[in-house]
C-alpha cells in the first residue's frame, strides 16, 4: 500500500466546502449493498485517510480487518445478527480500538519521528509522559494511584483526570477509532461507495471470527459497497441543533 504524502503547512489545497457538504449530506447508513465488489485500491484509499484521523497523542490505538472472503463474511454476518448490510456487503471491516499498543505506539513515535531532529518535548512525552500517563500498572494498582494523587492536586490546580482504569482505557481507545471509522466512511463516499456502522453483533462470535487480541474491543462492523436500489429504508433527520448545541 503506497503511503500518503502528508499535506504540509505550506502546501495546503485549495479546499471547495460544498464538495466537502457533498459527501457529508450524501453519507447514509445503507441497508443493502449490490454485489458490486468494492475495488482495493479504493478501500487502500479510504483506510489510509481514516488512519489520518486525529488521535491521542497520535497512539493510533486502532486497527481494521478487512473480510472479503466470502465464507468469513457470511460468518461475520451471520455474527453481525444476520443483518442485511451485513449479509449483502462485498466487504465487512471490523473495527477495533486497542488499549495496549500505546507503549509500543509511543517507541514508534521517536523511531519514526519525521524529519532529521526530534524535538525535545516530543522526546520527553513519549520517553517518560506517556508510560506513566497510559500506564495502569498490575491490577490498575497504578491508576488508582495516580487517581488518588490527580484529585488532591487538582484541588489547587487543573490536572489531567484520565484515563486512570482499563475502563477509562477503552473508552480512551474507542475515541481516537470512532473518528478513524468516520473518516472510513466519508471517504468511501467519497469515492462513491457506501457503509454502514454497526453495533447490533455478537462480540464474542465477532472476536473469535476476527482473531481480535485480548485488549482489542470491537467498536464497530462497517459494511462497505455500493448502496442498492432499496438500500435507503427512510429518509435523514436530525433533532432541532439548538436542542444540542450549548453557546457559552
Ligand atoms: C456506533 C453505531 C452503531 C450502529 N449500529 C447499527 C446497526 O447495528 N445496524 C444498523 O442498521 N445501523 C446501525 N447504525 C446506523 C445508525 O442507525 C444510523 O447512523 C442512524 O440511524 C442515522 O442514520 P444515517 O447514518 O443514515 O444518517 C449505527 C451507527 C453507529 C454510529
Amino acid at each position: 500500500m503506497a503511503r500518503l504524502q502528508p499535506e504540509t503547512s505550506d502546501h495546503l489545497p485549495e479546499i471547495d466546502v460544498e464538495e466537502f457538504r457533498k459527501v457529508v449530506r450524501s453519507r447514509r447508513s445503507i441497508r443493502r449493498f449490490t454485489a458490486e465488489p468494492l475495488p482495493d485500491r479504493i478501500l487502500d484509499d479510504c483506510l489510509e485517510l481514516a488512519m489520518l484521523a486525529p488521535n491521542s497523542s497520535n497512539l493510533q490505538p486502532w486497527e481494521f480487518y478487512v473480510v472479503r472472503t466470502p465464507a468469513v463474511r457470511q460468518q461475520l454476518a451471520t455474527a453481525c445478527l444476520g443483518q442485511n448490510a451485513a449479509k449483502t456487503a462485498p466487504v465487512l471491516i471490523g473495527i477495533v480500538a486497542r488499549t495496549n499498543t500505546w507503549r509500543q505506539n509511543s517507541q514508534r513515535n521517536l523511531d519514526e519521528w519525521p524529519g532529521d531532529k526530534r524535538p525535545r518535548i516530543v522526546e520527553k512525552y513519549y520517553s517518560r509522559v506517556a508510560p506513566l500517563h497510559y500506564n495502569q500498572g498490575p491490577f490498575g494498582l497504578l491508576g488508582m494511584v495516580k487517581k488518588a494523587a490527580s484529585s488532591v492536586i487538582g484541588l489547587r490546580r487543573p490536572v489531567p483526570r484520565g484515563p486512570y482504569s482499563s475502563c477509562e482505557m477503552k473508552v480512551w481507545a474507542a475515541k481516537s477509532t470512532a473518528l478513524a471509522a468516520e473518516n472510513l466512511m466519508l471517504a468511501l463516499r467519497a469515492h462513491g461507495y457506501d457503509s454502514c456502522p454497526m453495533e447490533g453483533f455478537d462480540d464474542c462470535r465477532v472476536r473469535r471470527i476476527l482473531g481480535v487480541p485480548k485488549d482489542g474491543n470491537v467498536i464497530m462492523v462497517l459494511a462497505a459497497g455500493r448502496q442498492a436500489d432499496n438500500g435507503i429504508y427512510h429518509q435523514q433527520y436530525r433533532f432541532d441543533p439548538s436542542d444540542f448545541i450549548h453557546q457559552l
